[in-house]
């Protein structure tokens, strides 16, 4: 049986680097749900339908292909064949991804790729609904949370090292809107599971949240 860890939290509380590091120690595979939903904003912004516009989506999800590969512990997605692993990384394509992450259409064609992944490999998985939709039976859940204004600090940052000119305001009103979309949705919004340890990193640096992680991993996964 595979061993899975499911890392959830707000934007930007720093799950895909921690997620990272940790699978790079325990040897599992890291994977990063959040991408599949930026690759289907990506389409639908490309093909110009509407991210609200749940009948054109549905539409669209029975004719996309999305790939995911790993080599040297990264992950690259790819949209209809083609690498999209940077071009997902926009403010436009965030709030995107978020609109159409409220669809029962588009996430259970992503969930069904997400839990074959980790049928088959040890995952480190990070997301809004994986310890409480998709491995519900996760050998450790945390959820990881900052801050909003720590969290907007870090994403800046990152947009602004990349090259892309962004204004705090708005990317921190980007982040309000998204987890308020997330936490609010229907189907699988984002939750702390009663049995997520919950881990605030704030004040912490990402190697104290790593070790955290390892040390919660080692005591309390329920596959010991
Ligand atoms: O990295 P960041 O926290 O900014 O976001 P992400 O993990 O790349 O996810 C982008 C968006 O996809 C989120 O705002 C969610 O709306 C959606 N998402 C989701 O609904 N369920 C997941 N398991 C992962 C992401």
């Amino acid at each position: 049986m595979s061993k899975s860890i499911a890392i959830d939290g707000p934007a930007g509380a720093g799950k895909s680097t921690i997620a990272k590091k940790v699978s790079l120690i325990l040897g599992f595979i890291y994977l990063d749900t959040g991408a599949m939903y930026r690759a289907v904003a990506l389409k639908a912004i490309n093909s110009n339908i509407a991210p609200k516009s749940q009948k054109d989506l549905a539409e669209m999800m029975e004719n996309i292909d999305i790939t995911i590969s790993h080599e040297n512990n990264t992950q690259k997605i790819f949209l209809d064949g083609v690498d999209v692993s940077e071009a997902i990384r926009t403010a436009e394509v965030s709030v995107g991804a978020s609109n159409v992450a409220v669809f029962k259409e588009v996430r259970l064609k992503l969930v069904d790729l997400q839990r074959k992944i980790a049928c088959s490999k040890d995952v480190v998985m990070d997301g809004r609904d994986i310890g409480s939709y998709v491995l519900p039976n996760a050998n450790l859940k945390i959820f990881l949370t900052a801050s909003v204004d720590e969290r907007a600090k870090r994403r800046y940052d990152e947009l602004v090292q990349k090259g892309q000119k962004v204004n705090f305001e708005e990317v921190r009103a980007d982040m309000i809107y998204r987890d308020n979309n997330d936490s609010s949705r229907t189907f699988a919004p984002l939750v702390k599971v009663a049995d997520a340890i919950v881990v605030d990193s704030t004040f912490l640096t990402i190697d104290d949240v790593v070790e955290k992680i390892l040390y919660f991993y080692n005591e309390y996964s329920n596959d010991k």
